[in-house]
């Protein structure tokens, strides 16, 4: 029997490690640049939860989510995103006040049952941010600055930055009978998806990507049109505050996202050497989900970044993955040279070099082979004649030199490992 791992999941190898803690580290480095603190949550919780925030007619919950009884008969789900949990997490433990910001951040895994496709995985990761307890655009604004501050310095270019202001609860209404109104003739020439959209969710209809529809899609009325004065304002003020940084944007009035709790600003950053699973990071505001859930009127916004997406980019830009390298590999031949080389690696952790040695009783011709694998800096070479002499050989793996040193000088000051490992 061979196993492999689920369709739509991958395995994180090694060798691609080294680019993900990359990715993750310059993640936490430009959050908590931004004032964000690190928060973490189960991977699964109340289905209730996701049907109630993300919205029971979009695709995540009719159809892309992993839902299970567990053996109380309660319904779980595998969480499609993280906004919901954190709002949750944030009511359970108090963390939002009327008087002060709440930042939090995140990274993790998600899951989504989707048709597999390059770039888009049943198990993915995203790294997120969101903000509770201001309305005012220009925490919008810096959202946005952060991602593209965050791009920046993961080194990714041609992104583009679409916005678009979805409204509220009072204007949404007005623009969603206009969308109706204007899918309802044409609507019987539309994919089956859009059909029954225009009954459940006609804003959906915007970002369907059936060719039949582009043609209608492209003339319809955009809702922006339709946003009450407030609304406006706050559109208005975050397209200013982005200048004011010298962000540059697009707005796309097709733009809407694929969770019902959005009001206001929506974003999506696309890279453009993508294929169809082209968005990168996606995200806006969410002023009424604290209070569908429970809590006091909190407005709130955020986003995610999808890393495998940022992951591709990068392999595609040639980056250059930097694996590790191991410090020391102490090769030994012989009882009493093993025990010595033991000893050795072990207080050369202790200082903080990297080291390890042979387990599976290699000659030294095959034990010189694994630390070149290893990518060692240095091997100590200890055989019966080191060990009556009380010194070892030192090789240096970059230059090929060698050199006999004492055993109470290998990890002393003068020790090569000190001053050239770090
Ligand atoms: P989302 O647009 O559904 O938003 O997901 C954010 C990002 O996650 C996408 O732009 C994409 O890069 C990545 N992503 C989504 N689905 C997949 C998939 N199946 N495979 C690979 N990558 C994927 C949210 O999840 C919101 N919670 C974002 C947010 C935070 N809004 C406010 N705060």
């Amino acid at each position: 029997m061979k196993y492999s791992a689920p369709r739509g999941t991958k395995d994180i190898l090694p060798e691609e490690a080294a680019l993900w803690q990359f990715i993750e580290n310059a993640c936490r480095e430009v959050f908590e640049l931004y004032n964000y603190r690190e928060i973490r949550t189960p991977v699964f919780e109340s289905t209730d939860l996701f049907s109630r925030s993300i919205g029971v007619t979009t695709d995540i919950v009719k159809k892309e989510m992993y839902t299970f009884t567990d053996r109380k008969g309660r319904s779980l789900t595998l969480r499609p995103e993280e906004t919901a949990p954190v709002v949750r997490a944030c009511l359970e433990n108090n963390l939002i006040s009327a008087d002060q910001v709440t930042k939090l951040y995140y990274l993790g895994p998600m899951f989504r049952y989707e048709r597999p496709q390059a770039g888009r995985q049943r198990q993915f990761h995203q790294a997120g941010i969101e903000v509770f307890g201001s309305q005012d655009p220009a925490i919008d604004a810096e959202v946005i600055q952060l991602s593209v501050k965050l791009f920046e310095k993961i080194g990714l270019k041609d992104l583009e930055i679409d916005i678009n202001s979805v409204g509220c609860k009072k204007c949404q209404p007005k623009f969603r009978d206009a969308i109706r109104e204007y899918f309802r003739s044409n609507i019987k020439n539309m994919c089956e998806d859009c059909k029954q959209r225009l009954e459940t969710n006609p804003l959906r209809i915007l970002d369907c990507k059936e060719p039949p529809c582009q043609k209608y899609i492209e003339k319809a009325p955009a809702a922006v049109d339709y946003l009450d004065a407030d609304c406006k304002i706050h559109f208005e003020e975050v397209v200013r505050w982005l200048g004011d940084l010298g962000i540059k944007y697009k707005i796309n009035d097709r733009l809407v996202r694929g969770l019902d709790y959005y009001t206001k600003t929506a974003f999506e950053i696309v890279s453009k050497q993508l294929g169809a699973q082209n968005a990168v990071c996606g995200g806006g505001r969410y002023d009424d989900l604290v209070e569908e859930l429970g809590g006091k009127p909190t407005p709130a916004v955020g986003f995610a970044i999808g890393m495998e997406r940022v992951v591709e980019m990068l392999r595609n830009s040639k980056f250059e993955i930097r694996n590790p390298r191991l410090d020391l590999f102490v090769a030994t031949l012989g009882d009493e040279a093993k025990r010595v080389g033991f000893d050795l690696i072990a207080k050369a952790r202790g200082k903080g070099i990297s080291a390890d040695m042979d387990y599976l009783g290699k000659s030294l011709k095959a034990q010189m082979k694994a630390a070149d694998r290893m990518a060692a800096r240095f091997v100590y070479i200890i055989g019966d004649d080191e060990v009556a002499k009380k010194s070892a050989v030192i090789k240096d793996m970059t230059s090929a030199e060698q050199s006999e040193v004492k055993f109470e000088e290998l990890l002393g000051e003068r020790s090569p490992l000190l001053s050239k490992t770090r």
